[in-house]
């Protein structure tokens, strides 16, 4: 399991880097602005929207309705209060996970 996590990550973080550092794994702090539309979005569409495109009790696909439901896609991300998601798991980098916390401490920015 974990050499499939070591796995998954690098070919995350080469996705990452063709798409112009989309994904942020070295800054998982809160000392910066989070962008919705480059970070928070495209990591949601990647790893979620495929299953939850108005299917599986969560439409996952905007502003609007990940702002709404972030407290469940954070638990379900830390498997806390909800199933771990991605379904099936691995769980995603917890650097990843603190950006979207970022987002949400700093105000669900739609930016
Ligand atoms: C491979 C498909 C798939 C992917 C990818 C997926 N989900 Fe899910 N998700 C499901 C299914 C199916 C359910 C419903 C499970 C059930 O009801 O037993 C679900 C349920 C959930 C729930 C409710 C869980 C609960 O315990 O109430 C949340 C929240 C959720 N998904 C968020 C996410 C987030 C956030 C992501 C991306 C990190 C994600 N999902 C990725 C298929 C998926």
């Amino acid at each position: 399991m974990k050499k499939i996590a070591f796995i998954g990550l690098v070919l995350v973080s080469l996705t990452a880097c063709k798409k112009d550092k989309v994904e942020n794994y070295s800054n998982a702090n809160c000392t910066d602005t989070v962008s919705f539309n480059n970070e928070i979005l495209p990591l949601i569409q990647n790893n979620c929207t495929g299953c939850h495109d108005n299917q599986n009790g969560y439409s996952l696909t905007n502003h609007s309705n990940i702002s709404s439901n972030s407290a469940a896609i954070i638990g379900s991300m830390r498997n806390s209060g909800y199933q771990l998601m991605p379904q099936g798991g691995p769980a995603l980098h917890d650097s990843i996970i603190k950006r979207i916390e970022c987002w949400v401490n700093q105000g669900k920015q739609n930016n």
